[in-house]
C-alpha cells in the first residue's frame, strides 16, 4: 500500500521529516502516534502528493511518485481531517457534502441522479447519519460532521483511508461511538486505514501496527501490541508512563 525509503523533507530552513522509512502492507491498519508538531500531518501530505520530499522515495498503491499521475492515485485515497471542514460550504446540506466525495470535489458541482442520491443516503445510513441528509453542514455537531466526512471519503471507494485526528473535540461517549464505527470499517477489510492521533487509548486493537513519530523521525514502528507498553512509551514521551490494558487498548497516565 505504501513504501517510503529515507524520506527527508525540509521547508523554510526547518527539517520536518528526517530519515523516514516505512512500509504499510495490504491487510494492515496503522495508528500514527506522536505529539504536536512531530510531523504526522506532513507525512500524510506526502502520501497524498501535496508535499514533495527533498530526498527519498515514495510509493503509494504500487505507483512511484515522480513517475505517475498523482491525481489518479488521490482518487483511491480518502482523506478526513478537522482542517478540511473549513473548506466545505457550511450551508450545503449534508447529503451534498457526502455526494461531493464521489467526484473528489469539495462541493457538488455536477447534477446528480436519483440513483446517486440513493447511494449517498445508503452511505449516510451506514454511518448512522441518514436522518441528517437535508441538514445544513453548519448545524451539525462535531461528531456528526466527522461522520459526514468519513461517509464522503468512502463514496469514492478508496483503497486507503486517512483519518487525521478524527476524534478531536468529541466528548467521551461520542468518541467511543466514532471509534466503534471506525473499528467496523477496519474489520470489513475493504480499505486500509491510517489513523493519526495524540492519544494512545485511541489505538484500537484493529490497528495492527503503530508508527511512533517524534521530532520528524520514526521513534519506533511495528506491531501495536509490542510497542504500547510502559518501557517503550516512557522513553517515547520522555516521562514515566503507567499503562493499563483494557479491552485490548492501552490507557496511559503520567506517573
Ligand atoms: N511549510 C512549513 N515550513 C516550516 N515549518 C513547517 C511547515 N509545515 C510544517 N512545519 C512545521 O513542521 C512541524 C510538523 O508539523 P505537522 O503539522 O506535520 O505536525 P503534526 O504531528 O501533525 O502536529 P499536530 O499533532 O499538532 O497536528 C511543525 O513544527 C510545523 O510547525
Ligand atoms: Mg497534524
Amino acid at each position: 500500500m505504501i513504501r517510503m525509503e529515507g524520506l527527508l523533507l525540509y521547508r523554510n530552513g526547518k527539517t520536518i521529516l528526517r530519515d523516514v522509512s516505512w512500509e504499510v502492507k495490504d491487510g494492515e491498519h496503522w495508528a500514527i502516534l506522536g505529539l504536536n508538531g512531530s510531523g504526522k500531518t506532513t507525512l500524510l501530505k506526502v502520501i497524498n502528493g501535496y508535499l514533495w520530499p527533498n530526498e527519498g522515495s515514495v510509493q503509494v498503491l504500487g505507483e512511484t511518485f515522480g513517475k505517475t499521475d498523482i491525481r489518479e492515485i488521490r482518487k483511491s485515497i480518502g482523506w478526513v481531517s478537522a482542517a478540511m471542514v473549513e473548506e466545505f460550504d457550511r450551508r450545503d446540506p449534508a447529503i451534498e457534502v457526502v455526494l461531493s466525495g464521489k467526484y473528489g470535489a469539495i462541493r457538488l458541482f455536477e447534477s446528480v441522479t436519483e440513483e446517486e442520491i440513493a447511494e449517498g443516503v445508503r452511505m449516510m445510513m451506514r454511518f448512522g447519519i441518514s436522518h441528517l441528509a437535508n441538514s445544513a453542514f453548519e448545524y451539525l455537531s462535531q461528531g456528526e460532521r466527522q461522520r459526514v466526512q468519513i461517509a464522503r471519503a468512502m463514496m469514492a471507494k478508496p483503497k486507503l483511508l486517512i483519518l487525521d485526528e478524527p476524534c478531536t473535540g468529541l466528548d467521551l461517549v461520542e468518541r467511543e461511538h466514532l471509534l466503534n464505527t471506525i473499528r467496523e470499517l477496519a474489520e470489513e477489510g475493504n480499505v486500509t486505514i491510517l489513523y493519526v492521533t495524540h492519544h494512545v487509548e485511541e489505538v484500537l486493537p484493529c490497528f495492527t501496527h503503530t508508527l511512533l513519530m517524534r521530532d520528524g523521525q520514526v521513534f519506533a514502528q511495528g506491531e501495536s501490541t509490542l510497542l504500547l507498553n510502559e518501557d517503550t512509551l516512557s522513553s517515547f514521551f520522555n516521562h514515566d508512563i503507567a499503562v493499563r490494558l483494557e479491552k485490548g487498548r492501552a490507557w496511559v497516565a503520567v506517573k
